[in-house]
């Protein structure tokens, strides 16, 4: 087993299963040309999360991390035509070409991106009194997950969901020696979570086009 496999399966998964359209590879394709990291969720997985939009009935959503904005437009089709999905990103220039694949999408209208550090938005989401949300994506900087994780908590409604990607990285979650500060941030978010009565959690572990990793999706449980 290995990644060929994996690759295939997802590509299997893709042909039969998922409803790609022009636009969707259009927005993979300019971040490709803009030079941008492919590092955005894989086609199955981004399925999954416009399945949980609409299985929560989201109509707010904070992503962090907009890269090219293939998460992005893929949970705003979820969403019903007043839905709002807001989401931060630090480089203007990933922003920039975010901006233009949303609105080729004809999902602009709902997407509104914040460009600078995630923890320098929220404060200012927070006076704005932005959500309560629906649904939270966690898709930025790997060693802030936890931190917000925390912040998201207290603003998202009973019900609702928060997913963090990139909490396996390869199985290194499973080991406590490893001292890759990003493995270190997703297991002390795990540590923090066991037996926190406001949340339900689990991580399940992928392996596809990106190779091994996994997410963990956390429930908001009611007061
Ligand atoms: N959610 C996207 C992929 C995001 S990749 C998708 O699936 O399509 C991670 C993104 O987080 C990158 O674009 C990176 O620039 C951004 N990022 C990294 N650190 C950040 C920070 N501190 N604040 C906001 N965004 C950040
Ligand atoms: C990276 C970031 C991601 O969000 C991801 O899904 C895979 C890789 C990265 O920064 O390398
Ligand atoms: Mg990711």
């Amino acid at each position: 087993m290995d990644q060929h496999i994996f690759t295939a399966v997802d590509e299997f998964v893709g042909a039969t299963l998922l409803d790609e359209d022009e636009a969707l590879r259009g927005a993979v394709e300019a971040a490709e040309v803009a030079g941008l990291p492919s590092i955005q969720v894989s086609p199955p997985q981004g399925k999954l999360l416009q399945l949980l939009v609409r299985l929560v009935g989201a109509k707010r959503i904070l992503e962090f991390g907009t890269l090219g904005g293939y998460s992005a437009i893929l949970m705003a089709r979820a969403l019903p035509a007043d839905g709002r999905l807001i989401t931060l990103e630090a480089k203007p220039e990933y922003a920039e070409v975010a901006r233009g694949s949303i609105d080729r999408a004809g999902v602009g209208d709902r997407v509104e991106i914040r460009v600078g550090l995630a923890l320098e938005a929220l404060p200012v989401l927070a006076e704005e009194e932005a959500g309560p949300f629906d649904l939270v994506f966690i898709d930025a900087d790997k060693v802030n997950t936890p931190n917000y994780f925390d912040w998201a908590l207290d603003r998202t409604r009973a019900g609702g969901l928060i997913i963090a990607d990139n909490v396996v990285r390869g199985g290194t979650l499973g080991d406590g020696a490893d001292p890759d500060e990003a493995t270190v941030a997703q297991r002390r978010l795990h540590e923090e979570l066991r037996g926190d009565p406001r949340v339900s959690a689990t991580t399940i572990q992928t392996v596809g086009v990106k190779g091994y990793d996994g997410f963990l999706i956390a429930l908001v449980e009611g007061a």
